[in-house]
């Protein structure tokens, strides 16, 4: 990875703009309740398959983008300490939480603030092994989860990963319904793509070969889906 490092913990380059995004308990409840809400939408299971499916190896670069608390980088960090975790999120709050999870953790997390789509500006093309984003694109225009995927599949090297989760096709009636709490929070503008299951053709779109949806999670909120692929060549 190109690090554009200084002290792990600070920003290494200021955001292009200081912009748009909805935050990480959505437009209308505080930071402060994200980490209890979202240990009610069966968080255990869905990061733990996300998890299985990273399977860190040492010295690999992995890149969480998106990383809100820092529960899921923190995760893949303690199943391989020797892995360097990277976590991203355009949120100064929410990357307070973070860091303090990682202290009380003893994890060595870097911990950077941007936008998904200034990705390639921070990180450096081909910078990375494996890259995840956990309940971001959902709450995204777009464009915005276009351009994250673009940023995604340009940090990773050839050969590298991407593994998503996130909420997908809303396959039945008592899904749909339930995802309807999320899409009040949120906004249904950027929801209701990711119900109608455009994420596997636009990650294909984002030049990623292989892509699949690998799991599926029911829960109160709406199905959580895990979407595997790669970066061709390696
Ligand atoms: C629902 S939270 C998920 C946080 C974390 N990934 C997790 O699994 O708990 C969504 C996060 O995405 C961040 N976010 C929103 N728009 C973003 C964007 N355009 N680029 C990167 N992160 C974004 C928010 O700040 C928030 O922390």
């Amino acid at each position: 990875m190109t690090p554009t490092s200084e002290t792990p913990g600070t920003r290494l380059q200021p955001p292009r703009t200081a912009r748009a995004f909805t935050p990480a308990a959505g437009r209308f409840a505080p930071t402060s309740l994200y980490d209890p809400v979202a240990a009610l939408i069966r968080e255990r299971l869905w990061r733990g398959l996300l998890a299985m499916h990273v399977a860190p190896r040492p010295a690999e670069v992995i890149v969480d983008v998106g990383c809100g608390t820092g529960s899921q980088a923190l995760l893949l960090q303690r199943i391989e300490p020797a892995a360097r975790v990277v976590g991203i999120d355009p949120d100064p709050r929410i990357l307070t939480v973070a860091r303090r999870k990682a202290r009380v953790a003893g994890a060595s997390v870097d911990w950077l603030q941007g936008m998904g789509d200034d990705l390639v500006d921070v990180l450096g093309a081909g910078s990375a092994d494996t890259a995840v984003s956990s309940l971001v694109l959902h709450q995204c225009p777009l464009p915005m989860k276009r351009a994250i995927l673009a940023g995604l599949h340009t940090v990773l090297r050839p050969g590298g990963r991407l593994v998503l989760a996130d909420y997908g096709l809303q396959r039945t009636r008592l899904m749909r319904t339930a995802f309807r709490v999320v899409q009040l929070a949120d906004g249904r503008a950027d929801t209701q793509p990711n119900a109608d299951g455009i994420l596997p053709s636009l990650i294909a779109e984002a030049g990623f070969d292989q892509v699949r949806e690998a799991e599926v999670v029911s829960t109160v909120t709406g199905s959580i889906s895990v979407y595997v692929a790669r970066r061709a060549g390696g």
